[in-house]
């Protein structure tokens, strides 16, 4: 049978991770595709989209971000909520974590100078998540998309994220340009060398103003 990626996956995921690794979210540095795209910009108001145990959002918020951080997972998000409060109130003042469906969840129109959206299974039309994600970012904002391809095109192989649909550059290119006006500043597919196999697609685009 086809495994589900749904909220009771991630949750047992989650309940091993955190029984088994714990520690693991302050052991574990932040994503290098987030580092690297999100240095140049000035902290405002952030949203990480399906943020897991919070390494993004806690980077971003020692950053200086205002960061909403959305999951489905509530282990997740008590694991990242905890270690934010580790970090002391002027790291976990600066993070909401907010559980919620990312199939239904729907950013308030134009509030964050970044949306941020890592590895995330995207359960219905790969174009309508990334519109809807769109929507949130302000003018002159930025959206970075991230998916892991379900196979190794240099090998075949799958990937950890076989069977799973996450954001393609084409799909989520076509998404964006069908708007109109985002500036794409980013779209290619890049070799996974944090995890040694597979290949991600990164999104980077900027709103109009
Ligand atoms: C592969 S993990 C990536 C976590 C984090 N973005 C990172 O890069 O480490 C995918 C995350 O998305 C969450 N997720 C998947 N589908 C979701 C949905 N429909 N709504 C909210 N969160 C979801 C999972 O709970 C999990 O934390």
């Amino acid at each position: 049978m086809a495994q589900t990626f749904d909220r009771d996956f991630w949750e047992r995921r989650w309940d091993q991770v955190v029984r088994e690794h714990p520690g693991v979210v302050a052991a574990r540095p932040p994503n290098g595709h987030l580092t690297a795209e999100a240095a140049g910009l000035a902290p405002g108001r952030a949203l990480d989209a399906g943020c897991g145990h919070g390494g993004e959002a806690l980077w971003l918020a020692t950053a200086g971000w205002r960061v909403d951080a959305v999951d489905f997972s509530p282990t997740a998000l008590q694991a990242g909520r905890s270690a934010a409060e580790e970090l002391g109130t002027d790291i976990s003042g600066r993070i909401e974590w907010v559980e919620g469906d990312l199939g239904v969840w729907t950013p308030a129109p134009r509030r964050y100078d970044l949306v941020v959206c890592l590895y995330v299974h995207i359960a219905g039309p790969v174009d309508e998540f990334v519109t809807r994600l769109a929507g949130g970012v302000a003018p002159g904002g930025t959206l970075l998309l991230v998916g892991h391809r379900p196979v190794d095109p240099e090998t075949g192989a799958d990937t950890p994220a076989a069977g799973q649909t996450q954001v393609s550059v084409e799909e989520a290119t076509t998404a964006l340009t069908a708007l109109g006006g985002w500036r794409i500043e980013v779209a290619e597919e890049r070799t996974r060398e944090a995890a040694g196999t597979g290949v991600d697609a990164v999104v980077r685009a900027t709103k109009p103003d």
